[in-house]
């Protein structure tokens, strides 16, 4: 998709469709004044015969409009003004993207023109451009007949000419962003017998060649040589071999600690002996968004050249039942030193996280921050709408709370009491690999706190939001925009 900053009238684009917006109630927007005088009235008309209210979301296409030089007009109903937000603005965006007709290659926009309260152009521009990038995405589906490609791939933003460098601004972060979150959904959508461990590897590879990251994909025998024996417990059920992923973006000072993003990359998770129902498992695909959201929140980065220094970490191998597969009570030991008795086989991402928490500590970082789809209680405690945050320091916790406001892509915070660590006690082991039905989410974050002591640490538990279930199956790309900000806010503190 191409995204162009223009300047002008509505009814003077020669494009296959304008988009102007109107309130509930029949208040036009100026872009839709301007276009109803032009028109000689037929968007008041439309209002006096109630096809059209204003209602948020709501979209109607005029053809031959006259006295409009393109092809149609969209009206999009933005709602009641007085509450006119930027939620609401994102949810009309994205209805006018996905009521665009088949036969719409390019579209121009007057929305960004539209007042709202605390959001200036770069902001509009931005959210505009990442909304409707989301709403036409296409997953790239295995089938023998390729579906038709969708044509739209074209769109213009118009803005007053004062704004056009902010708004040419809010395009490329609006832009990056959406690369990054589509890389995300790319990833997790692909079926896990080609998106493996190693697939990851490559992945990581070409983004490292593309951006000039700095990368290394280590393979078994080096794991093994780094001690990481919880990460390789999990791996050791499966024929596809484990992964080490580790990429470094340093665009920062030479002398500025790294932001490190470690993102859980089980590729498939069975749930291994401890073996999970058969309903929906096809899901556990998307047990690597969290290796996918740091590859992508990677790519967002790149694309920003941003001055920062961030190193990006992934244990990525297959949950798998087998023969060699661990067991509940086995007990594994891991690069820390400390051991963890197997209670449920499938309670593998924190025994893959803790290692590369670990790891971690050798770039010294300023913040380290773990994306997992960790827990099936999280989605049960938050739903599916805000990701859970769980960190050993409140102001960075703050600061990813603050970056998934601005971003449209929340995190709530949760407790993370000492009292809840005693449910992973063992009499076995230094400690146990799960807590109980209760506070399944809080005592997987207890378990990963444990590994993280010697850094500011924060923790995003995904499961709820990374893929849509049903009709609408898919990744969702969450969190890269939240990281991305967070990042952008770090680089421009520094
Ligand atoms: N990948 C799952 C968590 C998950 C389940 C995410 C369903 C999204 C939807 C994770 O590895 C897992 O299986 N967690 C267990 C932990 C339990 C055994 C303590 C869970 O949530 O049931
Ligand atoms: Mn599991
Ligand atoms: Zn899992």
């Amino acid at each position: 998709m191409e995204f162009s900053i223009k300047n002008g009238n509505p009814e003077k684009q020669r494009v296959d469709c304008v988009v102007v917006g109107l309130f509930e109630g029949g208040k036009l927007s100026d872009a839709a004044k301007s276009l109803d005088i032009a028109s000689n009235k037929a968007i008041s008309a439309v209002l006096k015969n109630g096809d059209m209210e204003g209602k948020l979301g709501a979209t109607l296409v005029l053809h031959g409009a006259v006295g409009a030089s393109a092809a149609r007009v969209m009206l999009l109903g933005l709602g009641k003004q007085a509450e006119f937000s930027e939620r609401h603005y994102r949810h009309a965006v994205h209805a006018a993207v996905k009521a665009l007709p088949k036969g719409v290659a390019s579209a121009s926009f007057f929305l960004a023109e539209l007042a709202i309260k605390k959001a200036d152009i770069h902001t509009k521009v931005a959210q505009l451009v990442e909304v409707a990038m989301d709403a036409a995405y296409q997953v790239n589906a295995i089938k023998l007949k390729k579906s038709e490609p969708k044509t739209l791939n074209k769109i213009a933003i118009f803005v007053n000419q004062s704004e056009n460098a902010q708004a040419e601004a809010g395009v490329k972060h609006g832009l990056a962003i959406s690369l990054g979150v589509s890389l995300a959904k790319d990833l997790g959508n692909l079926p896990p017998n080609i998106c493996t461990p190693t697939y990851l590897g490559e992945q990581a590879k070409k983004l490292a060649k593309t951006y000039g990251f700095k990368v290394e994909v280590l393979e078994k025998k080096e794991i093994e040589k780094l001690g990481m024996g919880s990460f390789l417990g999990v791996a050791q059920g499966s024929v596809e071999p484990p992964r080490l992923i580790v990429l470094q973006h340093l665009k920062g000072k030479k002398d500025q600690k790294p932001v490190a993003l470690v993102g859980k990359g089980i590729t498939f998770d069975t749930g291994g002996i401890s073996l999970k129902p058969g309903g929906d498992m096809d899901e556990m695909k998307y047990d690597m968004c969290g290796a996918a959201s740091v590859l992508g929140t990677f790519k967002a980065i790149g694309e920003l050249g941003l001055a920062i220094n961030a190193v990006g970490i992934i244990p990525t191998c297959e949950n798998m039942p087998d023969a060699g597969a661990i067991k509940p009570g086995d007990i594994l030991t891991s690069m820390s030193g400390q051991t963890i008795e197997i209670l449920n086989t499938d309670a593998e991402g924190r025994l893959i996280l803790c290692d590369a928490l670990t790891y971690a500590e050798r770039f010294e970082p300023s913040a380290v921050v773990d994306i997992a789809t960790l827990t099936g209680a999280c989605v049960i405690a938050l739903g599916h709408h805000p990701s859970g945050l769980f960190s050993n320091k409140d102001a960075l916790a703050h600061e990813l709370l603050a970056a998934g406001e601005i971003a449209h892509d929340r995190a709530w915070h949760m407790p993370m009491w000492e009292e809840f660590q005693s449910q992973l006690d063992s009499n076995f082991a230094d400690m146990a690999n799960i807590g109980g039905r209760a506070g399944g989410s809080i005592t997987a974050a207890c378990f990963l706190s444990r590994y993280a002591k010697k850094f500011d640490w924060a923790h995003l538990d995904i499961a709820g939001t990374a893929w849509k279930s049903g009709k609408e199956k898919g990744g969702t790309g969450r969190p890269v925009p939240l990281l991305t900000t967070f990042l952008v806010k770090r680089a421009q503190k520094n």
